[in-house]
């Protein structure tokens, strides 16, 4: 019987209009555009202004561009997975109301959350579902509102992050193409480190929460940039090691964007040259959920058929981890 793996079959992606840049940040809070650059690589992000709306509403977006452009029939769709640090709401699923917007109404769907690895980790559930046999098209979105849960007062963390959203469709492949190994980590040292301390189960919302500003992220930069550093460089080298790539052998880096400085370090240990390391975080900030299909769907068009692509991210938890894949397909030329 010939091997099932799980491939990348097309993608999508969704941001908002509104710019956010270092510029109008310098009038915000005591910061400024080169202390911005220099230390992250950031210049701007996208802010979801529409009043009312949320999560979903990038996703449903990110979910249609990809539904458009690969032609499929949404009723096909067997899962949705929700990649999302900022679900619209604690209880009701936003993966579930983003399936029954698009269409997939014979789907069913839940949301996955592992704050910024929340994609890569989704990676690694929807290809597992495909291999294993089981469903035949599974939708993965990652989208976050990070802008819902950033204190705008506060320059250690509004400078970093931004609103997006993207999508990707797994289906089997019998080429060998697609999904290959996955080596992925956690660690619950990284709680005191990285965020939110209201609004769940220990701490629920209450007035006093609110005027603490509990319900916004709090992250203690530096500690989480060593870790940071550190985890992602050593899961893009083992896998490497593991499936005897070398540094010719990879053709792409997909690196989580939280910080310039950090994919440089972990570009450097896998000994990869600059033209290999796929960057966007000038634009968009960290983007949480959406950094990896932002990617994706950025570069598409440089992506070719058998070019082993390795993925790797670092978030909150800690959670981190890498996967490597093998890309499927050349886009059709417009
Ligand atoms: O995606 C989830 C995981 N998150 C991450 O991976 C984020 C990891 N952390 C980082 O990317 C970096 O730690 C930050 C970008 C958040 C901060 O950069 P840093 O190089 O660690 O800066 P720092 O906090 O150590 O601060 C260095 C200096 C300080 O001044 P002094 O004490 O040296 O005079 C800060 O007060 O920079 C100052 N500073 C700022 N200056 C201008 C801190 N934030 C700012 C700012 N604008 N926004």
């Amino acid at each position: 019987m010939t091997k099932i793996t799980a491939a990348i079959t097309a993608v999508g992606s969704y941001v908002p209009d509104y710019v956010l840049s270092n510029q109008v940040l310098e009038t915000m809070v005591d910061t400024n555009d080169e202390w911005i650059t220099t230390r992250t690589g950031i210049k701007e992000r996208r802010i979801l202004k529409e009043e009312g709306q949320g999560t979903s509403f990038m996703a449903i977006r990110a979910a249609q561009n990809l539904i458009e452009k690969s032609g499929i029939d949404p009723k096909e769709i067997d899962l949705v997975l929700l990649a999302t640090a900022t679900p619209d709401m604690p209880v009701a699923s936003t993966a579930v109301y983003t399936a029954t917007q698009i269409g997939a109404t014979n789907a069913f769907a839940y949301d996955l959350q592992a704050a910024c690895s929340s994609f890569l980790y989704g990676l690694s559930t929807a290809s597992a579902y495909i291999e294993s046999g089981r469903y035949k098209k599974v939708l993965l979105i990652g989208s976050d509102k990070m802008s819902s849960i950033i204190d705008y007062t506060d320059r250690a963390t509004c400078i970093i992050f931004g609103d997006g959203a993207g999508a990707v469709l797994f289906e089997p492949n019998t080429e060998g193409l697609g999904f290959q190994d996955e080596y992925l980590r956690s660690d619950g040292i990284g709680r005191e480190f990285l965020k939110i301390e209201a609004g769940g189960s220990i701490l629920p919302a209450s007035e006093e929460t609110v005027k603490n500003k509990q319900h916004f992220v709090h992250q203690d930069g530096t500690t989480v940039f060593k870790y940071a550093v550190s985890g992602m460089a050593d899961v893009s080298e083992k896998i490497m090691e593991r499936n005897k790539l070398t540094k010719e052998d990879v053709n792409w880096l997909v690196a989580h964007q939280a910080n310039k400085r950090i994919i440089d370090a972990t570009a450097n240990r896998m000994g990869l040259d600059e033209s290999k390391v796929l960057v966007n975080i000038q634009k968009y900030g960290n983007t949480t959920s959406a950094t990896l299909p932002l990617l994706l769907s950025d570069f598409e068009d440089s992506l070719k058929k058998g070019d082993n692509i390795i993925f790797a991210a670092f978030g909150g938890g800690f959670t981190w981890g890498a996967i490597y894949l093998k890309w499927a397909y050349n886009k059709q030329k417009n």
